[in-house]
């Protein structure tokens, strides 16, 4: 049976019609739109699904959508402004931390949310807070040095 809900993506208010068990990225890929959420493994080990929910990672793959209703969900297309690329993403692409591309969305919103409550990580800090996402191309150190950069404002 379908729901109709709101959900607030980015800061914008979106009518959806939900079942019960509609997960999260499905809602923000097939009824927003949204697309750069991707969905890799669908069962929460790969982390290529991350959003965050009021501020806190979480993989969309197992998360209900309707659990989102009357949340802020921040997905990797709220982390720009507009056209003009976030210091982290534009850290990305200086560091060469984005091969395929594939993982790149998830590990954003993971960084992104890590810098938010730890402005100024350690590379423990951020291999940890990165932990869930998984790469097959970079090798790892590419990222976190992004994330380094991005945290220092250079
Ligand atoms: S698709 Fe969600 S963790 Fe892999
Ligand atoms: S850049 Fe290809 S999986 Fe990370």
């Amino acid at each position: 049976m379908k729901h109709a809900a709101t959900l607030t993506v980015n800061g914008i208010a979106y009518p959806v019609e939900l079942d019960g068990d509609t997960t999260l990225v499905k809602a923000l890929r097939e009824q927003l739109g949204l697309t750069g959420t991707k969905e890799g493994c669908d069962d929460c080990e790969c982390g290529a699904c991350m959003v965050m929910v009021d501020g806190k990672p979480v993989n969309s793959c197992t998360y209900f959508a309707l659990q989102a209703v009357g949340s802020e969900v921040t997905t990797v297309e709220g982390l720009a402004d507009g056209e003009e690329l976030s210091a982290l993403q534009a850290a990305f692409l200086d560091q060469g931390g984005v091969q395929c591309g594939f993982c790149t969305p998830g590990m954003l919103v993971s960084a992104h949310a890590l810098l938010r409550r730890t402005p100024d990580p350690s590379e423990e800090e951020i291999r940890l807070a990165l932990a869930g996402n998984l790469c097959r191309c970079t090798g790892y150190q590419k990222i976190a040095a992004a994330v380094v950069q991005a945290a220092k404002g250079a």
